[in-house]
């Protein structure tokens, strides 16, 4: 530590289709209590390399890493003025995602790690997702998460670092994947999320009733492809879409999804189980950046008496503070990784959790 209760973490992230490096300082202890500072994150989006296929592609993406990593690394550090020897460990992220990606950023970290004799954290990057609230809030310790990304969508009690007690996830499709998919079948391009957002803005959410798979049903899994399913056949079903069209389907499926995330959330908040003090609900991943669902996930809270947090939305797609970060929390519990450490194409937060039924289940 270079200072009493603060570390200082150089975070790489390569998990899908951003390439990202970020310095972060977790200070520790004393009256502000936790408290995290971002010194810089860089971070280079592959979308233009990806978006002629309409989608991320692996092999496209680990080479995109190599070429843009060491760049960005160099960039991490200037814009925090800093060198290899103000820092008190290098975290990457080690899975779960598409491998090829992953090899890259955790090779890349070793690489640092052996030259620089510096310790090494393997974040599983969902944890980085997870934690964040911590960075950017110094939320205590236990917190209701709604983890929502283009792979994942889950319902988790987070009790500590590595410490995830999973109540709900989706039984087929993410919620970032029923976007992603519901924009390119409306031609809206990719990255859908942000594009179906753009177009819902001047729609009617009332104009097309839509199926709500798993509404008000017991526990908190999560069903998109239904909904994904009625979107097509609607979509098919109107031929040629005109703007107004597709503002109102767009309109309505987002609200479909705010409908069925405020459902499995109010559930969720009744399942865990937390403390008068500490009903707290964080929202986390990719889609947590759309404001229409932030604001219905507020309402559930406010009506729940539960505070509502939600990183800013740069923070909420994938970045490079976030595994920083959460490298310098496993630090400060003196969870270092050795060089032999294996990326991982599937790494749940909670391994004890009971698969879920159903087809293409993500864990
Ligand atoms: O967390 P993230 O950056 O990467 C993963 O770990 O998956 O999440 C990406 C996902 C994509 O599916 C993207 O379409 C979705 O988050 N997303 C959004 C918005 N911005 C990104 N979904 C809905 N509304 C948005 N504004
Ligand atoms: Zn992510």
């Amino acid at each position: 530590m270079t200072r009493e209760g603060v570390l200082t973490v150089l975070g790489i992230e390569t998990s899908c289709d951003e390439t990202a490096a970020a310095v972060v300082r977790r200070h520790a202890g004393g009256a502000d209590g936790l408290r995290g500072e971002i010194l810089s994150n860089a971070v280079f989006s592959q979308i233009r390399e990806h978006a002629p296929y309409g989608g991320v592609v692996p092999e496209i993406a680990a080479r995109a890493h190599v070429e843009h990593l060491d760049g960005l690394i160099a960039r991490a550090l200037a814009d925090a003025h800093l060198d290899f020897d103000d820092l008190d460990a290098i975290a990457a992220t080690a899975g779960p995602g598409l491998v090829g990606g992953v090899i890259v950023g955790l090779m890349t970290a070793k690489g640092i790690a052996l030259a620089r004799g510096l310790p090494l954290v393997a974040v599983n990057h969902l944890e980085g997702h997870a934690l964040t609230a911590r960075l950017t809030d110094g939320t205590p310790f236990p917190y209701l998460l709604l983890l929502v990304s283009g792979g994942h969508s889950q319902l988790l009690v987070v009790e500590g670092v590595g410490r995830y007690r999973r109540l709900g996830t989706t039984i087929d499709d993410a919620v970032g994947e029923a976007f992603d998919k519901v924009a390119k079948l409306m031609g809206l391009g990719f990255p859908g999320g942000p594009a179906v957002e753009r177009t819902a803005a001047d729609g009617d959410p009332a104009r097309f009733p839509l199926p709500r798979p798993l509404y008000g049903k017991p526990g908190c899994d999560f069903s998109f492809s239904g909904l994904k399913t009625a979107v097509r056949q609607l979509v098919e079903a109107q031929g040629e879409l005109d703007d107004q069209l597709r503002a109102d389907i767009a309109a309505s499926f987002q609200a479909t999804v705010a409908d069925v995330l405020a459902d499995r959330v109010r559930h969720a908040m009744e399942m865990a189980g937390l403390p008068e003090g500490a009903r707290r609900l964080v929202v986390a991943g990719g889609v947590a950046s759309n404001r229409t669902l932030r604001a219905r996930l507020e309402s559930v809270a406010a009506e729940k008496g539960f505070d509502f947090i939600v990183p800013p939305a740069r923070l909420c797609t994938d970045n490079g503070a976030m595994i920083a970060w959460a490298g310098a929390e496993r630090l400060a519990l003196g969870l270092t990784d050795g060089l032999d450490v294996s990326p991982l194409a599937r790494w749940p937060l909670d391994p004890t959790a009971q698969a879920a039924r159903g087809a293409g289940v993500k864990a």
